[in-house]
């Protein structure tokens, strides 16, 4: 009995451990936390809070751990509850009681809180920089392709002739917002709370300007409350991962309508039926916009109601995030990757516009300059589009006779030029229009 309670006892315990501990996924901010450390020892040594010669070898031993770590001497795991209490604990393994006096004038708290910004600004520059090569992929199809003509698409009907150097032009204003975006983001994020410790400041002479600085923030927070209880930076981040996923998720989706059967204006990947072309990538990117989505509404729900400080629901800040962070800036690599990669069927493009009437606004614009007023030459079009279809027409081969029957003999034979594909595009010259750049 004694013997079987006992050892309920001890697995019960080793179960919340394991519920309790986060090494197994925060040792990915290993090279943050030992970054802040060294600050922080660097400041302790500074203002005298410990001696010199202490800072200097707590230092010394922070960056042996931290090659130690990057050469595989060393691996991030076993029985500690996070990773600052790994870190504090090799370091006292290797200098005994000089170890010890790292956590001086500092709390896990603030430890945190300084990580998880650390590493939210390191993982956003990588973001910067993979939106920056998806534009740099995006823009090279916009230069080699001001001449390529497409159906431009409302409710997935062919609406009017646009070219292919202006249909990316739109996702390249969607991902340039979300670029500026992030630096924003950026902007507010960095301040730098170390030195709030637990919540409420502390009774050491500490220096935060210099932490602040040597950690290359814009200047320390101001309020040490705020400074523990904040990932407000985080919360957008992953808002601004979630609009670049909704940004990247339309795209996939046209490129999966683009590269089906019936519409083949694209040819995108591989598979191992040779007689598909599936886009994989595509509906992945698509379908992963979910998950960053999840990781947004996650951290949301967890701060909503959390009351002032720090409290332990506040780890839940990191699987999510990370997981988000990982899948989106994969995504946007992707894309990337893909769009340097994909072929434009550049005829089949050109010949659909040739069906479904895409010219029906020229038409219009045709009578307008005729002096009909607009709703009216709307209305004749309607007719002239009835009229086509029942001779099985298009609205370029509709000979003058049946313009001129329904639209009061002011057709003239320069209509078909003023309706054709290229003229159409041409012609919308007004700003931030198809015709700008021909
Ligand atoms: N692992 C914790 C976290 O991720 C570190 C902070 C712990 N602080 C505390 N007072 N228990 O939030």
């Amino acid at each position: 009995m004694n013997l079987w309670g006992g050892r309920f006892k001890e697995s019960l315990d080793s179960k919340a451990y394991s519920f309790n501990q986060s090494l197994s996924f925060d040792k990915r901010l290993i090279f943050v936390d030992i970054l802040g450390s060294i600050s922080h020892a660097k400041m302790l040594g500074k203002q005298n809070i410990i001696p010199k010669e202490d800072s200097d070898k707590i230092i010394e031993n922070l960056n042996i751990i931290k090659d130690e770590i990057e050469n595989g001497k060393i691996e991030v795991c076993g029985d500690y509850e996070d990773v600052h209490s790994f870190v504090e604990s090799e370091l006292i393994k290797r200098i005994g009681d000089v170890g010890k006096k790292l956590h001086t004038a500092r709390s896990r708290n603030d430890q945190v809180a300084l990580d998880m910004k650390l590493y939210t600004r390191e993982t956003m520059n990588s973001t910067i920089k993979n939106i920056n090569e998806l534009l740099s992929s995006i823009n090279s199809i916009i230069e080699k392709n001001k001449q390529t003509i497409l159906p431009g698409f409302t409710h997935l009907q062919k609406a009017q002739p646009i070219t292919l150097s202006h249909y990316f032009k739109c996702y390249r204003e969607m991902f340039k917002r979300d670029l500026s975006r992030l630096f924003e983001t950026l902007d507010r994020l960095n301040e730098c709370p170390l030195g709030a410790c637990a919540l409420a400041g502390t009774v050491y002479p500490i220096d935060r300007d210099f932490v602040s600085n040597d950690l290359q923030f814009k200047k320390p927070t101001e309020n040490s409350i705020d400074s523990v209880s904040d990932r407000d930076y985080l919360i957008e981040y992953i808002f601004d991962l979630s609009l670049t996923m909704l940004h990247l998720s339309r795209l996939s989706e046209e490129i999966i309508i683009y590269n089906s059967n019936d519409y083949n204006y694209i040819t995108t990947g591989s598979s191992i039926m040779p007689q598909k072309k599936n886009p994989d990538i595509a509906e992945l990117i698509r379908g992963k916009t979910g998950r960053v989505y999840g990781a947004l509404i996650q951290l949301l729900t967890t701060f909503k109601s959390l009351p002032l400080s720090y409290n332990k629901d506040m780890q839940e800040d990191k699987e999510f995030s990370f997981d988000a962070m990982d899948t989106a800036n994969a995504c946007i690599k992707e894309m990337s990757n893909m769009l340097k990669n994909i072929t434009f069927n550049k005829e089949v493009m050109k010949n659909s516009c040739l069906k479904g009437f895409i010219n029906a606004t020229d038409v219009a614009d045709y009578l307008v300059k005729k002096n009909i007023p607009f709703r009216d030459a709307h209305k004749m079009v309607g007719e002239l589009i009835l009229l086509a279809e029942e001779k099985n027409l298009t609205l370029s081969d509709l000979p003058l006779d049946d313009y001129n029957r329904i639209c009061n003999n002011l057709v003239t034979h320069d209509i078909y030029e003023k309706i054709s594909i290229e003229t159409s595009v041409k012609d919308r010259k007004s700003k931030g229009g198809t015709g700008e750049d021909l």
